[in-house]
């Protein structure tokens, strides 16, 4: 039986106190969670919050990493930072990095080699546009996203990879997958992990859903068989919401 886990990518909001107050406020209810929860933070604030999530079960995500190591690279975060600073998780793909910063799936495969080099854990982003979807290619789409950034990996890395699939049309839209929807799109990836790692390496991947979700449709998404979490935007800034969701299924 594979965990849920659900992981809060705050994007670029909250200042520095609010951030505190709801990292606070999602660590007081972990008594009660019966899923991982993993809180993505601004670069700036990582460091703070590791201080208030110590001792508690809530881990730390970074939103994005550098792909390369060190070096003349202004303004880039890299790695091994991120693991210096006892950071666990790293989400590399995002639809918005690679929609506006113009990343790509050979860029994506550098970051994850190199996250998964020190140690991290990348959470690894895919999905389709939606004119992609009024195509019906997404499961195309998707296949290579998969191919080209994650299947070069070995059995033992990819195993150390959380994928999210984030619908590009249901992010921050307010446009969700139906259950079904997802379902069918999980289903797919763990079918192509299956047929690149086999069976049970793909059985035991974390797949979670990302796009519009919220105290209200959560429920549903999450008690998919192929569905296990979720990578919330909007409602994880808001700790009724995001307890909401984690106390879903
Ligand atoms: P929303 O939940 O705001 O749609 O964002 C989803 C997302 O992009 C999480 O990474």
């Amino acid at each position: 039986m594979r965990r849920k886990i659900i992981a809060g990518n705050w994007k670029m909001n909250l200042k520095y106190d609010e951030a505190k107050v709801l990292a606070a406020a999602i660590c007081e209810g972990e008594g009660t969670y019966r899923h991982d929860v993993i809180l993505c933070p601004s670069f700036l604030y990582l460091t703070a919050l590791a201080e208030i999530l110590k001792g508690s079960k809530v881990a730390l995500g970074a939103q994005n990493c550098a792909d390369r190591e060190h070096g003349a690279f202004t303004g880039e975060v890299s790695a091994p930072m991120l693991a210096s600073i006892g950071v666990p998780y790293v989400i590399i793909g995002h639809s918005e990095r690679r929609i506006y910063y113009h990343e790509s799936h050979a860029m994506l495969k550098d970051k994850i080699d190199i996250a998964l080099a020190h140690g991290l854990k990348p959470i690894f982003c895919c999905g389709e546009t939606k004119e992609i979807r009024l195509d019906e290619q997404q499961e195309n789409y998707v296949e290579r996203q998969l191919e080209d950034s994650l299947f070069h990996l070995s059995e033992d890395d990819i195993q150390r990879v959380i994928i999210a699939y984030e619908p590009v049309w249901a992010i921050g839209t307010g446009l969700t997958a139906t259950p079904q929807q997802a379902q069918d799109m999980h289903h797919f990836i763990r079918t192509r992990i299956a047929a690149r790692y086999g069976r049970d390496i793909a059985e035991r991947i974390i797949i979670q859903y990302g796009g519009s979700m919220k105290p209200d449709n959560a429920a549903e998404l999450l008690s998919q068989p192929d569905v296990d979490g979720g990578l919330i935007g909007g409602a994880s800034l808001k700790a009724d919401d995001f307890k909401a969701i984690i106390g879903a299924v």
